[in-house]
């Protein structure tokens, strides 16, 4: 079958048409042979961690430092890491404990998770108990029975079993709800322990969240800090190239100012090497389609991309109202025949009061009760804050002092953003 190819810009993806139109499906066969720049795309991934982490040297060494004890078999002590997204702190500690369980002692015992799987206290230590020991039932044990269970193991039998130093790295912690009484328990089962130890990683990206913790948790899992700076442009610059030797089949596919660009963008985004390698991920994709280089434009198609995702992220956990209300925008945006707009500096705006009324029929079709003008006021609010829409307020002119109102994203894409998840997938 002959096809024609071609890339819709601005989509990443090849939408590939047959004859008269129709999509052609390519076979997997197809889809193998396709020419890509990329060799290896996963180690782009946020969840990759490189071999060699770059510019944490003394953050890793810090952290060593604090679980050194359990190779002398004393109490690791227990510490606290915070830092913004991106930081590398999942991917540091990942390292640390690798290197940890590469000295091959049976006694050493750290288990990593992440709490926004593991949010409670008790699935804590049911996966402590779990990740050593696989055929452990899951269910049906009460909170003292698992707590029991992990002591007893953590004591062995004193004759063939020795006592363990459980090291539990909590990623993201501020996620777990019953978080105060999880360290209490964590802390105190070193009083009720005869032999071996407990000791606790906690990891965070909220840089506040500590304050939230009690008094007594606080000094217990703060016993040891370490705090990851956000990396700076010529850091990040660092990292991806580091990453692109191994991403792509050829480095010079990505130009020198490509990789500049995608660096300041995420230094300016609170020095995030998540947002960089995202930028550089897409851009790759980008340039598959375009069967070009990765250079500045697709580096600023990919930011483009990214920020609508993220925007769209945000529409689709909108209450109800406030999506409405940005449908109701979007169709006014996008009915050719309405005129009752105003023209600022370029941008056509659209009065509120008519997006309101707009708003009040989607409400009505759907069999709901519309919220007041008023409550209209605080949704454009809200939505200006989120970066959403753009509300400014006109001039003195024939309708007096009115509030205007415009999409930041294009009215298409909000339009089936709200609408699939006004009505399901
Ligand atoms: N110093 C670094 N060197 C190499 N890659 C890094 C570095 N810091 C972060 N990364 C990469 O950036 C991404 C995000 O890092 P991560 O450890 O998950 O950040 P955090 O947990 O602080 O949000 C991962 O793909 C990670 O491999
Ligand atoms: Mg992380």
């Amino acid at each position: 079958m002959i096809a024609i190819s071609f890339a819709v810009e601005g989509l990443g993806r090849r939408e590939v048409f047959g004859k008269k139109g129709v999509l052609w499906v390519p076979t997997f066969k197809d889809m193998l042979t396709e020419k890509s720049i990329f060799r290896n795309k996963e180690t782009l991934s946020p969840h990759f961690v490189p071999e060699h982490m770059l510019f944490r040297e003394n953050e890793i060494r810090t952290l060593m430092e604090g679980l050194l004890p359990a190779l002398k078999d004393q109490k690791p002590h227990n510490m606290f890491i915070y830092g913004g997204t991106g930081t590398g702190k999942t991917a540091s500690s990942r390292t640390v404990i690798e290197k940890l369980v590469s000295e091959g002692s049976d006694r050493i015992k750290p288990v990593y998770m992440n709490c926004r799987v593991y949010d409670t206290r008790y699935k804590v230590l049911q996966k402590c108990i779990s990740h050593f020991n696989p055929d452990f039932a899951k269910t049906g044990f009460s909170f003292s029975v698992l707590y029991e269970r992990l002591l007893d193991w953590v004591e062995g039998d004193g004759d063939h079993i020795e006592a363990k130093r459980l090291i539990v790295v909590l990623d993201e912690l501020d996620m777990v709800k019953d978080l105060d009484s999880l360290i209490y328990t964590l802390v105190r089962a070193n009083d009720d322990l005869k032999k071996g130890s407990v000791s606790i990683v906690g990891i965070s990206n909220k840089v506040n969240f500590k304050i939230r913790l009690d008094a007594r948790s606080r000094s217990s899992l703060c016993e040891r800090e370490i705090v990851f700076q956000p990396y700076n442009a010529m850091q990040l610059q660092g990292i991806l190239k580091q990453r692109i030797k191994q991403a792509f089949e050829d480095d010079s596919v990505v130009d020198e100012s490509g990789i500049n660009l995608a660096a300041a963008i995420a230094s300016a985004e609170n020095g995030d090497a998540r947002y960089a390698l995202l930028l550089l991920l897409r851009a790759g994709e980008l340039a598959d389609s375009r069967k070009t280089r990765i250079t500045d434009k697709e580096v600023q198609d990919a930011r483009k991309q990214a920020e609508e995702d993220k925007a769209f992220e945000i529409i689709s956990t909108l209450p109800e109202h406030q999506q409405i209300f940005l449908l109701a925008l979007s169709s006014l945006s996008l009915d050719s025949q309405y005129h009752r707009l105003v023209e600022e500096g370029g941008e056509r705006f659209y009065l509120s009061g008519e997006t309101y009324e707009k708003y009040c029929h989607y409400v009505k079709k759907m069999g709901k009760e519309p919220r007041t003008s008023r409550w209209m006021r605080e949704y454009i609010v809200e939505l200006d804050a989120l970066g959403l829409i753009t509300s400014i307020q006109s001039g003195k002119g024939v309708r007096g002092r009115t509030t205007l109102v415009r999409l930041a994203y294009e009215p298409e894409k909000v339009r089936k953003i709200v609408e699939s998840t006004l009505t399901g997938p």
